[in-house]
């Protein structure tokens, strides 16, 4: 039987990656982006890599973009194995401070970090549920991690943003909610912290590589039966000491 994996933005960064990983792993990946031909070029370059890639047009912040593609999912695979939701923006007004911030950057951030995660996995569950042991990964990050962000002693310390941060807060419950009702079914549901990784959504400024925060969305959509469900696990920063991974706090 074929595992299907959907990736929402995976023409670059880091879900480009993870389509990529899942893809060695033996699965049909549905490469999900919102631009037909930065979605095609990345299928190709999936396929010349040896995955079976197909490109799905998938605009998270679209309802009729995000039924079609249900739609197109159900229709070629009856049901769907794994839901990584990966695509997200970051936005800042003037200096980035909270007191900077827009309604309408607060609005256009949470239309894909937030809304299109609940659109595109309302759309989704029905096929997840179908299929014998359902993953979904909300890619989140520490800083939506409000016990992380007020660490005096932290490496996020000095950081004071409203839109990405809280947008990935709220990312956080939305994870927590899926999995309190779908806890007496084989879904499971995990936010995932890739850690800083370097891609055009940090102007390419993180320390870790965009195939290195792939490597924790693969491990939530790859969990075992006896795995957790409605945690925040990923890449711990830590000012000193090597690499870790675990559950951050929420
Ligand atoms: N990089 C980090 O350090 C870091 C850390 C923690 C969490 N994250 C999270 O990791 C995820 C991936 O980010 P990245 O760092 O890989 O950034 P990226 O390279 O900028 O990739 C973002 C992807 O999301 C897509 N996207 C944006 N809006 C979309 C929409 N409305 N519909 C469909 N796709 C859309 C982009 O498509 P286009 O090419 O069409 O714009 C692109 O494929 C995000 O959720 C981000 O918040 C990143």
């Amino acid at each position: 039987m074929t595992t299907t994996a959907l990736i929402t933005g995976a023409n670059k960064g880091i879900g480009f990656q993870t389509a990529r990983l899942l893809g060695t792993r033996g699965m049909t990946v549905l490469v999900g982006a919102r631009d037909a031909d930065r979605g095609k070029l990345a299928e190709r370059e999936l396929r010349d890599g040896g995955a079976d890639a197909r490109f799905v047009q998938l605009d998270v912040t679209g309802e009729e973009s995000v039924r079609q593609a249900a739609k197109w999912v159900e229709t070629e695979f009856g049901a769907l194995d794994v839901l990584i939701n990966n695509a997200g923006i970051a936005r800042g007004d003037g200096d980035g401070r909270p007191s900077q911030t827009t309604l309408a950057t607060l609005r256009e951030v949470y239309e894909t970090n937030v809304f299109g995660v609940v659109a595109v996995t309302n759309a989704m569950l029905p096929l997840l549920l179908r299929a014998p042991a359902g993953r979904i990964v909300n890619v989140s990050s520490e800083v939506g991690s409000i016990a992380s962000m007020t660490d005096p002693a932290g490496p996020m310390a000095g950081m004071a943003s409203v839109p990405y941060p809280s947008s990935k807060s709220a990312l956080n419950m939305v994870t927590a909610m899926y999995a309190k009702e779908l806890r007496d079914t084989p879904v499971k549901v995990n936010a995932a912290n890739p850690g800083y990784c370097a891609t055009d959504l940090n102007g390419n400024s993180g320390f870790r590589t965009p195939a290195q925060g792939a490597e924790v969305s693969v491990h939530l959509a790859t969990l075992p039966a006896d795995g957790p469900s409605g945690v925040l696990w990923g890449h711990l920063w830590s000012t000193d000491g090597p690499e870790a991974y675990g559950v951050l706090p929420w």
